[in-house]
């Protein structure tokens, strides 16, 4: 069995060869967005590669992601299949979660102001 861990939560999982890197996010209850469902058309689920060799990078992969994505080992998660190795994960942080902290920081300090 091949070990999933997912960053920046540190959750692992156990998966089997073949599994895609959305399948296991929903069994360690990672939150990747998704609007196609695992059809390679939203590329909301972009996750970047740390550590350990996964599938290589499929046909709609090569057509939709930048050079500049494949270079820095970013991948859709729904297209992304873990092999016999294992594997470290970066989910990248939610925008609506920097938002609301940006948010409440502001409103931090304007309650220390008075
Ligand atoms: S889930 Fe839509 S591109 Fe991967």
């Amino acid at each position: 069995m091949t070990k999933v861990t997912f960053y920046p939560s540190k959750k692992t999982v156990k998966a089997r060869s073949g599994q895609t890197i959305l399948q296991l996010s929903r069994v360690a209850r990672v939150a990747i967005p998704t609007r196609c469902d695992g059809n390679a058309a939203c590329m909301l689920c972009k996750i970047t590669i740390e550590q350990g060799n996964v599938t290589p990078l499929s046909a709609s992969e090569k057509r939709k992601l930048s050079e500049r994505d494949q270079v820095r080992g970013i991948r859709l998660a729904c297209q992304t299949r873990v092999t016999e190795e294992d594997v470290c994960i970066r989910v990248p942080e939610s925008k609506w979660k920097s938002v609301v902290e940006k948010a409440l920081e502001r409103q931090r300090l304007e309650e220390e102001e008075w």
